[in-house]
């Protein structure tokens, strides 16, 4: 059978998919960014899955505001990097997992979580910045993705209980796939951040730092925070963080820490990454 080994969380800030692609990692705001992904990189050469289920959302690319699915789930053979507003970044086409895919689909919704299925959509920020950090700047991405969208955009996403259920329930799908393929999940988004109004710029380490200790240790914790708190405490766009709960819900209940990294600022963001292993 299919099983998700791993999880993986990381910020997918816009700017630093910009600085890989302009060449300014090795600059001295960007180095010590960089310098906390070292690890990933080399985890996953040594892991090599067959696939990843990418967990992110979409910032007004492929959807809009007439078309604002709540959880959607990549089909497709293949999804070709968004044009945001500058052109599309320099990066591979992402290759998809059409079989598996289907088959989370199929499982999921039969399990009471109506996904919207996506046959054509191209992949924005949210999806690329985090394979850039993963595997830096390939000819080809060297595994197949499913991307999994969340609303974290338009009032209402979905609550962090929601989330953290949608992920036991992606781990069911894939441990009822029939062939023996290696899965990691990774959660993207976060941490504390505000793009917007009076408080733009707003950073909370402390809020931040105690996600990543509950992330390993009290999960369940952090699936009873509510929105209203998310906005308060980690910034208007901190709600991307339920994004992480649908990682970490994929999971066993223990998982051993195997890295993180947190650094302020990048853009108007705190940068967070954590790998967690199923034990
Ligand atoms: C920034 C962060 C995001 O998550 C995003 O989607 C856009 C911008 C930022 O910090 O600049
Ligand atoms: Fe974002």
């Amino acid at each position: 059978m299919a099983k998700i080994i791993a999880g993986v969380a990381t910020s997918h800030i816009p700017a630093v998919g910009a600085a890989l692609d302009l060449g300014k990692t090795e600059e001295a705001y960007w180095k010590p960014v960089f310098r906390g992904y070292e690890k990933a990189k080399s985890w996953f050469k040594e892991v090599q899955p067959d696939a990843i289920i990418l967990i992110y959302n979409d910032h007004a690319s492929a959807f809009s505001l007439e078309m604002i699915p709540t959880f959607a789930i990549g089909c497709a053979d293949q999804f070709k990097p968004a044009d945001e507003g500058w052109g599309a970044r320099p990066v591979p086409i992402v290759n998809g997992y059409p079989e598996l895919a289907w088959h989370i689909s199929q499982s999921v919704i039969l399990d009471e979580f109506d996904i919207t299925i996506i046959n054509k959509m191209d992949v924005d920020h949210g999806l690329t910045v985090p394979l850039s950090l993963m595997f830096g700047q390939p000819e080809a991405w060297p595994c197949k993705v499913i991307p999994i969208a969340v609303n974290v955009v338009q009032y209402p996403p979905p609550t962090g209980n929601r989330c953290y259920q949608f992920g036991h329930a992606i781990r069911r799908a894939v441990e009822s796939f029939s062939e023996d393929k290696k899965i990691v999940i990774m959660g993207t988004g976060g941490m504390s951040h505000q793009l917007q109004g009076p408080r733009a710029g707003f950073i909370n380490s402390e809020f931040d730092r105690n996600f990543l200790d509950k992330l390993t240790q009290d999960p369940e914790s952090l699936s009873k925070i509510s929105h209203l708190t998310y906005v308060t405490e980690a910034g208007s766009e901190g709600i991307e963080l339920v994004m992480w709960l649908i990682m970490r819900g994929a999971l066993n209940e223990s998982v051993k820490e195997i890295h993180r990294h947190y650094h302020v600022p990048a853009s108007n963001t705190a940068v967070g990454h954590i790998i967690l292993e199923n034990v």
